[in-house]
């Protein structure tokens, strides 16, 4: 199958992706990595990994529905089976969801439904929350709200900072991603009627 990953910053996830394509742990190529910010360390993975890179950057454009448009094109010239978000910080349009309805992925640094949108690891810690962890879902136009394929937990302690929650939640993202990524490319999960199946049960 073929894999297109979006990001905006450092990209470990993207990496745990390229990684498992080329140990074959995932059943697919990455053919192109998009970022929407020049500056994001993923470019820079993709170019040492070989793999064809391209940044739209979403300042150059004058609203949200003209950057998904661009990037809409970015991704068809690659034709991909499954399209990744890995730390891909921009929101998608309602219209750019439904077109890859089911082959949109993402990975939110929460245990969802906790949780949408920003700071997720600092509002765990104010919760006085005891675990907390990372989803990876399917992306429906709902942000953050696509039916959560699997999650991983982690315990929060007491001392903990934001930064060190954040790093033992990455450590279980790099695990979890690459496994829900090549369930996809073998269509172990599919999404219907905005529910996510695996193996033909509902999730
Ligand atoms: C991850 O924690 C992911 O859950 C969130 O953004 C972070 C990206 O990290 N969406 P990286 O760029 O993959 O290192």
């Amino acid at each position: 199958k073929r894999i297109v990953i979006l990001v905006s910053g450092n990209g470990s996830n993207a990496q745990a992706i390229i990684d498992g394509c080329s140990r074959e742990s995932i059943q697919g190529t990455v053919v192109k990595l998009i970022s929407n910010v020049p500056t994001a360390f993923a470019l820079k993975r993709a170019a040492q990994a070989n793999i064809p890179s391209s940044c739209i950057d979403h300042k150059a454009f004058e609203n949200r529905g003209a950057f998904d448009l661009a990037l809409a094109k970015e991704i068809d010239d690659a034709k991909p089976d499954v399209i990744v978000l890995a730390g891909f910080m921009r929101v998608l349009s309602g219209e750019f969801v439904e077109k890859y309805l089911g082959k949109l992925l993402n990975i939110h640094p929460s245990l969802l439904p906790k949780y949408h949108g920003l700071n997720t690891h600092q509002r765990a810690i104010d919760n006085k929350d005891s675990e907390h962890g990372t989803s990876v879902h399917f992306v429906t136009p709902e942000v953050d709200g696509g039916p959560v394929i699997l999650q991983a937990k982690v315990p929060v302690f007491e001392d903990d900072t934001a930064d060190e929650l954040a790093e033992r939640v990455l450590v279980q993202e790099h695990k979890i991603y690459p496994l829900v990524v090549n369930w996809l490319c073998k269509e172990r999960i599919v999404l219907t009627n905005m529910k996510a199946f695996f193996d033909g049960q509902k999730l």
